[in-house]
């Protein structure tokens, strides 16, 4: 009995520790989808698709907002949410879906 209460614990933590960083970016694409569309392609014409956009340009692009290099309100306002490993992460994330 004692052991399967310790085991049961320790699962809960090994599987909150290993889903913790992906579920992070997660959360952060949902609210880039509103303006960027579910898949990466945007419903808006004045905002750009980052489906099958290059993974290097995008995480450049988000350090730029970041930095205030490139200027744009809401962009700037999205990625000062994002740490370094987070936009890499977007950036991975949206150059794997497929263009259209
Ligand atoms: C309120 C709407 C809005 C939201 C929310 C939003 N974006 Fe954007 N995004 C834009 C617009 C508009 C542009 C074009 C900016 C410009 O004209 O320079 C843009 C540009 C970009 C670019 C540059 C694309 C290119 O082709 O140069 C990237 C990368 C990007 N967004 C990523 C994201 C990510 C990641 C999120 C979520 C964390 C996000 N955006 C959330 C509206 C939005």
């Amino acid at each position: 009995m004692r052991g399967w209460i310790l085991a049961g614990a320790g699962m809960a933590v090994a599987l909150g520790c290993g889903g913790a960083g992906a579920s992070d970016v997660r959360s952060v694409i949902v609210e880039c989808a509103a303006c960027h569309g579910d898949e990466g392609i945007a419903k808006d014409v004045e905002v750009p698709n980052l489906a099958g956009q290059r993974r290097l340009y995008l995480y450049k692009q988000l350090v730029a907002f970041r930095k205030n290099a490139r200027k744009h309100k809401e962009m700037r306002v999205m990625s000062r949410e994002m740490n370094d490993a987070d936009m890499r992460a977007i950036a991975e994330y949206y150059s794997s879906l497929p263009p259209r």
